[in-house]
């Protein structure tokens, strides 16, 4: 196996860079990078009906990941997670061909892993041994977990309510955790300063260039658990939006790579009411989003009020002709009962909140509910048994 990695490339303005040193955003533009490959000759060499006899994770796409030899991969099995017919829930809704992709199987119980697996990987290839991050929660637990197993440094900052699942796993797998006043955005401040001073490497979402990488086998596992067709909608909780823009990038490579015709999904941001500057940004027709003021919200992942992504993030929205909601925390609180009762899946506030935003949608008429649609339970409640616990009034205050 061979991985066809070319070069990295700016998003914004096109500048190219090596992939064979360390870099984090854009030195022309500070916009984020994605790593491109060589698919001509990737797409002669990696025939979809071999990867029937790869292993069952994210890195059976090994050819289209950004790591050159396959000893630098620190992997914990993430990934080919099920894709789970909800039928009752389906029936419910009057939505025959509902799925929910359940990230809550994933290393560290969250699809932070694949993110994480993939960025911690290629630092090791680079030779790079410690890693910084801000983090709201679950990628910090995912970050010290994938170090741990590749016997590296991490440093960790995180809302100093960030759940307590996430600051107790950081420290059991022996990353230096720093809680800190404020939301991410403080955290990021801090982590770059820090990161900086002591010479660690800051691995903040899409401020380098591989996270998304492993965020982007979701859409290749999609596509292959349909059959190789992707869905019709994709409804995701977006906090700094790794995953939807992974997922829509997956879906353009896999056409490149003749293994899909078209990518006919219309992408779905959910966001809370109390955080949603993306869902704000694509009512208004802006290019970016502005920064949200005073974000709270329950689901802590997707507490993010400025995304450095903004624009790829809107873009994939306008080219596939998607859509996008907020939602309440009361109605995230109980889509988790819904979800968990009807389908025996226990979803994090995140996940549930797909539920809630899909059932909006469907009200307002601007879903087909005959379609094929996939929510993304992006991990497990059990990461969040304390939110859950606490009254209403207080959670993620
Ligand atoms: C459980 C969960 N869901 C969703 C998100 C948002 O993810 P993204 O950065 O891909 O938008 C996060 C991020 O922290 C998360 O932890
Ligand atoms: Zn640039």
């Amino acid at each position: 196996m061979k991985s066809y990695l070319t070069h990295l490339e700016c998003t914004a303005c096109g500048a190219t860079y090596s992939a064979e040193e360390a870099h984090r955003v854009c030195l022309a533009c500070g916009k984020v990078l994605y790593a491109r490959y060589d698919l001509v000759r990737a797409r002669r060499a990696l025939r979809r009906h071999l990867l029937a006899t790869r292993p069952s994770t994210m890195w059976r796409y090994f050819e289209v990941m950004p790591v050159r030899q396959a000893r630098n991969v620190v992997s914990l099995g993430e990934g080919m997670t099920p894709l789970i017919p909800a039928r009752n829930l389906g029936a419910q809704l009057g939505c025959p061909r509902l799925f929910i992709k359940d990230e809550g199987g994933n290393p560290t119980g969250t699809f932070k892993a694949r993110g994480l697996s993939a960025a911690v990987s290629k630092a090791k290839e680079l030779g790079i041994a410690s890693l910084a991050m801000p983090s709201a929660g679950n990628a910090a637990g995912a970050l010290a977990a994938y170090c741990a197993h590749g016997g590296m440094k991490a440093r960790v900052f995180m809302p100093k309510d960030a759940p307590l699942a996430n600051q107790q796993e950081c420290s059991a797998f022996g990353a230096q955790v720093t809680l800190v006043e404020g939301l991410i955005g403080d955290a990021g401040r801090l982590s770059r300063e820090q990161a900086a001073q002591h010479g660690l490497f800051d691995v903040s979402t899409l401020q380098e260039p591989y996270r998304v990488e492993g965020k982007k086998t979701l859409g290749y596992e999609l596509a292959e658990q349909l059959g190789w067709r992707t869905p019709d909608v994709i409804v995701y909780p977006t906090g700094g939006g790794t995953g939807i823009v992974g997922i829509w990038k997956a879906f353009q490579e896999m056409v490149e790579l003749g293994w899909l015709e078209q990518a006919t999904t219309r992408m779905v941001v959910v966001q809370a009411e109390g955080c949603a500057p993306i869902v704000r940004a694509f009512h208004q027709g802006a290019y970016l989003a502005e920064p949200w003021v005073g974000a709270h919200t329950i689901a802590a992942g997707i507490r993010v009020p400025s995304a450095i992504g903004d624009y790829l993030i809107l873009q994939a929205l306008r080219e596939s002709g998607g859509a996008a909601v907020a939602v309440s925390d009361q109605d995230i609180l109980r889509e988790i009962q819904t979800m968990a009762s009807t389908e025996g899946i226990f979803p994090c506030p995140e996940g549930a909140a797909t539920l809630a935003g899909l059932r909006r949608l469907l009200k307002e008429g601007a879903i087909d509910p005959s379609g094929t649609i996939v929510l993304m339970n992006t991990g497990a409640a059990y990461k969040y048994l304390d939110t859950l616990a606490r009254p209403r009034n207080q959670a993620g205050g």
